[in-house]
């Protein structure tokens, strides 16, 4: 586990600067070393990013973990009831999303005031029941939050110095995503890149502030993902780059203008192939997510690929394709890149 040592005068300062990047792993503690204080780091801290040196942790210390939920719920559940209990849960800002068994409902808010003592920074914890629709909306409900709070529901998550506001009983942010994510941060630079599915700003900020394409061209369906796009735009100070597009990306989608084309979308994303590769200038890019039975990978999706291709007597060329996450049991979550070569 990595973590920088620093002198304890400058200690302070750097820590703020690494949560406002999003480099700061808070899960673990600060442990003083001699005159010097060792601060946890996430691995995808860049080696540029801080002249101390980054060390790997002996013993790192943990703020209170699973464990620690145990002893808390004791006093509420029998043994087959703590068997239940969440091994993990996410972070989104400071807002815990976890999921439950729903035998834990009865004690969702014993279970919400534990994890926020475990997690003393956080100001509320949200129960997930799942994502549902075209537009991938959550289901989440308020089982605990900090006296005093209010809007407990809107976090700014900081990952890879990207800032992203969300109100997370409305929008998703999946942190299945996230090495796709910076991925997409490294590619586009001085291109002109439309995102068909473009959320909150997923991809868009990530490759806005670390590959700064000459455009992205933003499309979102959802008016409430939407709104965030916009504060999203302006919380990573990339106006001059990012244009949002409210609207359906079957009729907003520009035509022979892109260099790459991002179909970032779980639903049936093949239905707007036909959009995409109109989108692109011959020897664009098309990065073409699916959800996909393993058996059918990667064939299905080649074939859907290279036939809407064809029908606009252009030619698909496969780059490459990955598994970005497990969607559910025989089913991934999974991107193609394809060229796309001839004109429209
Ligand atoms: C699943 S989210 C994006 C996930 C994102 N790729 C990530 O990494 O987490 C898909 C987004 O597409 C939007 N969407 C769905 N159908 C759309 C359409 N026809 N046009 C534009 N946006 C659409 C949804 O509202 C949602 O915000």
């Amino acid at each position: 586990m990595k973590a920088l040592l620093v002198p304890k005068g400058q200690a302070e300062s750097l820590r703020k600067q690494l949560l406002k990047a999003g480099y700061m792993d808070i899960r673990r503690k600060v442990k003083v070393r001699g005159d010097d204080l060792e601060i946890p780091v996430t691995d995808t801290i860049p080696p540029e990013f801080s002249p101390f040196p980054c060390i790997q942790q002996e013993e790192p210390e943990y703020y209170e973990n699973a464990g620690f939920l145990h002893d808390q719920m004791q006093k509420y559940l029998e043994e087959d009831g703590l068997d239940l209990l969440p091994g993990g849960w996410q972070i989104l800002g400071d807002v815990v999303i976890v999921t439950l068994h729903p035998d834990l409902y009865p004690v969702r808010s014993e279970l919400g005031d534990a994890l926020l003592t475990m997690h003393p920074y956080c100001r509320s914890v949200y129960l997930d029941e799942g994502i549902e629709g075209e537009l991938r909306q959550p289901n989440r409900e308020l089982i605990a939050a900090q006296d005093g709070v209010d809007n407990p529901a809107l976090a700014i998550h900081t990952e890879n110095v990207c800032r992203f506001k969300l109100d997370v009983t409305k929008v998703m942010f999946s942190k299945g995503n996230l090495n796709e994510r910076i991925r997409m941060g490294k590619l586009g630079r001085g291109e002109v890149v439309v995102d068909m599915f473009a959320g909150i700003g997923y991809f868009t900020i990530h490759m806005a502030v670390h590959a700064r394409p000459a455009r992205i061209i933003a499309i979102e369906l959802n008016p409430e993902s939407y709104r965030f796009l916009v504060e999203n735009i302006k919380l990573n100070h990339v106006e001059d780059i990012v244009e949002p597009v409210q609207g359906d990306c079957a009729k907003k989608t520009p035509v022979s203008v892109a260099d790459r084309v991002v179909m970032g979308y779980g639903g049936n994303t093949h239905h707007y192939l036909p959009q995409a590769i109109r989108a692109l200038k011959p020897g664009g890019v098309l990065h073409y997510h699916e959800i996909v039975p393993e058996k059918l990978m990667p064939d299905r999706s080649f074939e859907r690929i290279h036939s809407k291709a064809r029908e606009q007597g252009r030619k698909a060329e496969i780059l490459n394709w990955h598994r970005v996450k497990k969607y559910s049991p025989g089913v991934w979550h999974v991107v193609f890149d394809a060229m796309i070569d001839g004109d429209n």
